[in-house]
C-alpha cells in the first residue's frame, strides 16, 4: 500500500507543477506583455459589466415603451465605442480588423435603436435592438474566453 500512497503524493505534486505553469503561461502570453495592453484589457473588463446594464436598460425602457430611457441607456453604449474600438481583447488578439468590424456594427445598431425610439417606432426600435444583442453575441463568439 505504500506504493500507491507514493503514486498518489507524485501525482499531486505534478497536479500543482501543470497548474502553476498554466497559471504563469496566462500571465504572460494572454494578458500581454506591456503596461499597455494590461491596461486595454482592463478598459474592457470594466467596460463590459457597463454594457450588460446599460442593454437591459434599454431592453427594459423598449418593453415600457419610454424613449427617453431607451435614448439615455443607449448613449452610455455609444460613449464608450470609442474606447472598445481601441481595446484589446484575451482572444484571437490578431484580428484587430474584425473586432472594430463588430464594434462598428454594435455602434450602427445601438444609433438605429434611438433614431426609431426618438420617432416612436416601438416595433423598429425593438427590431434594431436585436440586432445590438446580435453583435454583442458575435463579438463574445469570436473573442471571449
Ligand atoms: C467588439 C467586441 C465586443 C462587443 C461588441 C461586446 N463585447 Fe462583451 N466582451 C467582449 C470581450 C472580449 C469580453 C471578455 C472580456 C475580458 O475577458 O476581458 C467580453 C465580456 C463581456 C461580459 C463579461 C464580463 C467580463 O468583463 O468578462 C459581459 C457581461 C459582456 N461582455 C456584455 C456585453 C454586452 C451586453 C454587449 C452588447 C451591448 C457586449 N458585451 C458587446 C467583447 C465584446
Amino acid at each position: 500500500m505504500k506504493k500507491v500512497g507514493e503514486i498518489i503524493a507524485l501525482t499531486l505534486a505534478m497536479g500543482s507543477l501543470t497548474l502553476s505553469a498554466a497559471a504563469f503561461a496566462h500571465g504572460t502570453e494572454k494578458h500581454g506583455k506591456t503596461a499597455a495592453a494590461g491596461a486595454q484589457m482592463k478598459k474592457l473588463h470594466e467596460m463590459m459589466p457597463m454594457f450588460s446594464v446599460a442593454a437591459a436598460g434599454v431592453e427594459s425602457a423598449l418593453e415600457k415603451g419610454e424613449m427617453t430611457a431607451v435614448e439615455i441607456e443607449a448613449d452610455r453604449i455609444l460613449d464608450s465605442i470609442p474606447d472598445l474600438k481601441k481595446s484589446k481583447p484575451h482572444k484571437n488578439v490578431k484580428q484587430r480588423k474584425k473586432f472594430v468590424e463588430i464594434t462598428t456594427k454594435l455602434e450602427e445598431a445601438v444609433t438605429s435603436t434611438v433614431v426609431l425610439a426618438k420617432k416612436d417606432d416601438l416595433a423598429g426600435a425593438k427590431v434594431a435592438f436585436k440586432k445590438v444583442e446580435e453583435t454583442c453575441a458575435a463579438c463574445h463568439a469570436k473573442f471571449r474566453d
